[in-house]
C-alpha cells in the first residue's frame, strides 16, 4: 500500500479530491421543457397548427405501430406446432420491420416540433388495438390477431395520409404511404396466407380422382 510521502501512490487528499471531480451531478429534477401536445416550433415552413394535427395523428399510429410489435414479438416467443419454425422465424422479421417504422414514426414526430410517446404505460392507455390475454394461443388466432391490428393501422393511415396530403405536410404523407401503409399490406400479405387452408402433400384433385377408382 502506497504511503503518504510516496508520490508514485495517491495521497489521501487526492483520493478527496478526485472524488469530488469525477463525482456525477445524480438526481436532477426540473420542470418540463415542453408539454406533451405542444409544438416547439422548427423552421420547416409549415404551418403550426399543422404540425400539431400530424403530430397527434402520428402518435396514434406510433403507439398502434409499438402494439401491433409488440405483439409479434409475443408471437414469436410463444408460437407452438407444426409450423414453429418458420413463424417463429417470421414473425420475429416483421418485429424488426414494425421496430424500424416505430422509430421513424417517432422522429418523424419530433422533426415537426411535436412529442413522441415512448412509455409502455403512455402506449397501452393510447393504442385502440384490442389487448391479447397474457397466456399462449394456436397459431391460426396468433395470425387472426396480427391481422386485425394490421388492418387497424392500415385504414387509420391512409385517413391519415390524406389529411397530410390535403394540409399540405409531404413530408407525413409520404411516411405513411411510402412506409406505414407499404409495409403492412406486404406484411399482411405474408401472415395471411398461412391462413389459407390447401393441402401440404396430396391435391384435392388428385385424393377425389383417385376416391373414385
Ligand atoms: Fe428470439
Amino acid at each position: 500500500m502506497a504511503s503518504r510521502s510516496d508520490k508514485r501512490g495517491p495521497s489521501y487528499s487526492q483520493l478527496e479530491d478526485g472524488t469530488k471531480k469525477a463525482e456525477p451531478l445524480a438526481h436532477q429534477g426540473a420542470p418540463e421543457i415542453q408539454p406533451y401536445g405542444k409544438i416547439a416550433r422548427l423552421p420547416i415552413a409549415l404551418d403550426e397548427k399543422v404540425c400539431a394535427a400530424s403530430a397527434e395523428n402520428l402518435n396514434q399510429i406510433l403507439a398502434d405501430t409499438m402494439t401491433l410489435r409488440d405483439l409479434y414479438k409475443k408471437h414469436h416467443w410463444q408460437v407452438a406446432g407444426r409450423t414453429f419454425y418458420q413463424l417463429h422465424l417470421l414473425f420475429d422479421k416483421h418485429h424488426g420491420e414494425q421496430d424500424e417504422l416505430v422509430d421513424t414514426i417517432a422522429e418523424r414526430i419530433q422533426s415537426l416540433g411535436g412529442i413522441s410517446l415512448a412509455m409502455a404505460a403512455d402506449i397501452a392507455e393510447t393504442t385502440i388495438i384490442p389487448r391479447p390475454p397474457r397466456g399462449r394461443e394456436e397459431p391460426p388466432v396468433q395470425i387472426s390477431r396480427l391481422l386485425e391490428a394490421h388492418e387497424i393501422i392500415l385504414k387509420e393511415a391512409r385517413t391519415m395520409a390524406r389529411q397530410a396530403a390535403e394540409a399540405g405536410d409531404d413530408g407525413t404523407n409520404d411516411l405513411l404511404v411510402s412506409d406505414v401503409i407499404r409495409t403492412n399490406e406486404l406484411q399482411t400479405w405474408f401472415i395471411a396466407e398461412h391462413l389459407v387452408d390447401v393441402p401440404l402433400v396430396r391435391a384435392d384433385k388428385a385424393k377425389s380422382a383417385s376416391a373414385g377408382r
